[in-house]
């Protein structure tokens, strides 16, 4: 009789560990445990039918045993179950349905204007051009003076300029002008560069306009550059960010550090050039400023005048991105409003 007993609590205490060293490796094998421990034919249920048969003053002692095993036994399958449940695994073992559909990434979308200046940075990279970049903080030579501004420009003007320091004058670049001086101070023809960056103005931010903002400036020097070349460079720009049929014209205007100057405008691709209300009726958007390098640019940097010419050109980042996607308000780039850059998702 004491042999039966002493069989029966080492048999009680085996399944205990057993259960609590029970780590599934598929979700499968929790129901296969519970069927081999509380089936009809299990483990624990096997131990029920041996207690009948226990002498009456050792049922009390057994009888709460038992329970406790088969508690815990039943309470360490549903944690299991859960567990399998909520996460496909549990801890190093993990469970799951290898078979089942992954969760899907949330993925970022590109800011629109760097979509647009990363495409006009790729146009004009399979022209010849590398990028250059420059100081947001800059002096007065290389924003105005290096660029032939005179001294009494308005653009100079505080209401224009964000000045850091004065005399010496240390300001916020107002143009990316500013990166093909310090270009030509550092390198020597023939140049072909496209300069990205932010600039700063002092302006009333409205939907047209804000106190920062990106422009793209580009910069061709070499022997006997012409202003055809310039022309021919700009209208594959234009076709190549507007589309096939897009056509461009020049129209007369003028900047210090270029001369001739030219503004460029673009056939309105939205109205086919028939005329609407974003080109006023026109047919054409103004995209960009443009000139032939004003000789004295090129002796402020160093450069022969007399052997080299080139050409440059500045576009807003904005005002391309607005075209290109139809952009009304100019403020919905600097807002960061999820809503606003989830439209750009699909977009390279
Ligand atoms: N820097 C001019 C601006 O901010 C744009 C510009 C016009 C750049 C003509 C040029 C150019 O390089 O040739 O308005």
């Amino acid at each position: 009789m004491n042999d039966k007993v002493n069989e029966l609590r080492g048999k009680i205490n085996e399944l205990l560990e057993r259960v609590e060293a029970f780590k599934p490796k598929v979700a499968a094998e929790i129901e296969d445990f519970r069927i081999r421990m509380l089936g009809k034919k299990g483990e624990v249920t096997a131990l029920m039918e041996d207690f009948k048969s226990i002498a009456p003053e050792l049922k009390r002692e057994f009888g709460q045993k038992l329970n406790n095993l088969k508690n815990r036994t039943l309470e360490q399958i549903n944690k299991l179950r859960e567990e399998a449940e909520a996460q496909g695994g549990a801890g190093e073992n993990r469970i799951g349905d290898m078979s089942r559909p992954g969760s899907a990434e949330q993925l970022g979308s590109r800011h629109p204007l760097s979509l647009v200046t990363n495409q006009i940075v790729e146009v004009f990279s399979r022209l010849g051009y590398t990028v250059a970049e420059g100081p947001e903080i800059e002096n007065d030579w290389h924003v105005f003076s290096a660029l032939n501004f005179p001294p009494e420009h308005p653009a100079r003007d505080m209401q224009d300029t964000f000045f850091v320091e004065k005399n010496p004058d240390i300001l916020l670049r107002t143009h990316t002008s500013s990166i093909q001086v310090r270009v030509m101070e550092h390198q020597k023809p023939p140049i072909r560069v496209i300069c990205p960056g932010r600039v700063f103005r002092n302006e009333a931010i409205s939907y047209r306009a804000h106190c920062i903002f990106h422009q793209i400036e580009g910069l061709y020097i070499d022997e006997g550059v012409s202003f055809a070349d310039l022309k021919q460079s700009i209208l594959y720009f234009a076709k190549e960010i507007f589309g096939e049929g897009a056509t461009i014209r020049m129209r007369p205007s003028y900047f210090p550090f270029t001369e001739p100057s030219a503004e460029v405008d673009v056939s309105c691709n939205l109205c086919g050039g028939k005329g609407c209300n974003v080109c006023k009726g026109t047919g054409w958007l103004e995209i960009m400023g443009c000139g032939m390098v004003d000789p004295n640019v090129l002796e402020n940097c160093g450069i022969d005048s007399k052997r080299y010419s080139g050409f440059a050109f500045g576009m807003g980042v904005e005002r391309i991105a607005m075209l290109k996607y139809g952009v009304k308000d100019l403020r919905l780039y600097f807002e960061n409003d999820v809503r606003f850059l989830h439209q750009f998702d699909s977009a390279l």
